[in-house]
Parts: structure tokens; sequence; C-alpha cells
């Protein structure tokens, strides 16, 4: 157990399907690499992802933890890519439909993992749902994922925005993933970077400019971490070079 209290490291987006869970899963095991202990959480409680992109069947889950059935030490897995793993549940209900005192237990859940672990990676939904936002502002540090398509860009934006407004100093930044090539995603970069500054008046720092790679598909249809089933490929060494810099 750690004395100092664990970094909470949200990842969030507007538009879906743009790679979050794929990215929570490549960091968590990126971070243990880099010597973190790491939890990888579900926060995506009602269309959880983070089992089926490892091919869990969890038992328990952070449902059971949140309705007093199970301790969060029963309910999270260890995975043999080197981190551990609290299940969400699909099916569940959205978070936007979590009371206001699931909403707080969940709160004090986050707050015991970052006593245990050095790091605990949150995998949200896409979008800007009440429950989905209160999480986002919970986190030490906000990864916004977006890929270089205008729709998805738009979208980033509006959840810095909201960001914006409920932690105006909060550490937010940028990650382009499924970038053709470093050009391409420094553009898509640009573009958010500078709508944020005019906008919003934000500062908001690019994190990664992630490849896109047909590796990643590959290993995600195997329900297999990509650093498991590709120790090198491009996407891979871009979330290595993300998780040292997180920890530097
Ligand atoms: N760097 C990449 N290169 C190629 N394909 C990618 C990359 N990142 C993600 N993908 C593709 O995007 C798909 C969606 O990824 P993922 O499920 O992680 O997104 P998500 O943002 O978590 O989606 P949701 O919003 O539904 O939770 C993957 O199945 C994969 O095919
Ligand atoms: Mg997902």
């Amino acid at each position: 157990m750690t004395q100092q209290q664990g970094r909470l490291i949200a990842i969030a987006s507007g538009k879906g399907g743009v790679g979050k869970t794929w990215l929570a899963v490549t960091l968590a095991q990126a971070m243990s690499h880099a010597g973190r202990s790491v939890l990888l959480a579900d926060g995506d409680v009602g269309l959880a992802n983070v089992d089926v992109q490892l091919g869990l069947r969890p038992e328990l889950d952070m449902v059971a933890v949140l309705a007093g059935r199970a301790t969060l030490a029963e309910a999270v897995l260890h995975h043999a890519g080197g981190f551990d793993v609290l299940p969400g549940r699909s099916g569940s209900g959205s978070f936007g439909a979590l009371s206001d005192a699931a909403m707080e237990r969940l709160t004090a859940l986050l707050a015991e993992a970052r006593l245990h672990w050095d790091v605990v990676l949150l995998d949200l939904g896409a979008g800007v749902d009440p429950g989905t936002r209160r999480l986002a502002a919970l986190a030490d540090t906000l990864l916004v994922v977006t890929t270089p398509e205008p729709t998805a860009l738009t979208d980033a934006y509006a959840v810095l925005k909201l960001h914006g407004r409920d932690r105006p100093d909060g550490d937010a930044r940028i990650v382009v993933n499924q970038a053709r090539d470093q050009p391409a995603g420094k553009r898509a970069a640009a573009t958010l970077r500078r709508a944020a500054a005019q906008f919003l008046d934000r500062d908001i720092p690019l994190a990664a400019i992630l490849r896109l790679d047909e590796r990643v598909p590959e290993a995600i249809s195997r329900q297999t971490p990509l650093l498991t089933r590709h120790p090198t490929s491009p996407a891979g060494e871009d979330v290595e070079a993300l998780a040292r810099r997180l920890t530097a």
C-alpha cells in the first residue's frame, strides 16, 4: 500500500467509439511496465467495455460494490498484463440514472482505490451526461480522446467546455487517436487547442498523438491487450511514450 494518494486519471470523449477503452487498457499495461501499480476501473457502468476488451467474465463488479454486496478488494481482478481491473456491468443503466447517494458511494469508492494503487485509470462513457461529467470532474488529469474527424473534434470541444466549468483550473489534456500520421494528428490537435484558447480561454496541452494501427482492432477482436498480443506496434509505442510522460 502506498502512503501517498494515487493519481486519478479519467479518459473521456464526446463522440463514442474513438478508442477510450482501448487506450485505458493499453495505458494500464504501459503504466504498469513503468513500475506503477494500476487499477483500471470501468466508469462506463451502463455499457461496460473493459471486461469485453479483456475477455473477462467477472462475477463481481462495481455495481455490486456500490450496492454493498462486495468489497472493493473482492471485486477487483488481477490481469496477467500486470494491472488490476474493477469491472463495470453492461445493461445496468447509465450513470445519468444513478441516484445522488450512489454517486456519492462511487466517489468514496474511487477515493478508497487511490489509497491502494499508484494510479487509478477510469474509463468513462462517451458524452456529457451528468454522471460522466461528475466523474470527469473528480480526476486529477482528464484525457480527452478525439480522432481527427470534425465530428469527434466538435464533441471533444463540448467535453472541454463543460470540464472547464466544473474545474476551471483542472488538468485536461488532448489525445488524438487513430491519426494517419503525426502531421494529421498535430493538425487536429491544433484545431481543438485553437478553439479552446479562443472561446474558452483555456490552454489545453496535447498529451499524445496515437497512430491508426491495424493491430489495434486485431488485438481487440482477440480480447487481448495490444501490448500482450503485439509487444511492439506503432500505436503501442505511442501509448508507452504517453505512459512514460505521465509517470515522469
Ligand atoms: N489507434 C487505433 N488504430 C486503429 N483502430 C483503433 C485505434 N483505436 C481504436 N480503434 C478502433 O476503434 C474501436 C473502438 O474503440 P473503443 O471501444 O476503445 O472506443 P470507445 O471510445 O471506448 O467506445 P465507446 O464510446 O463505445 O465506449 C476499436 O474497436 C478499434 O477497432
Ligand atoms: Mg469504451
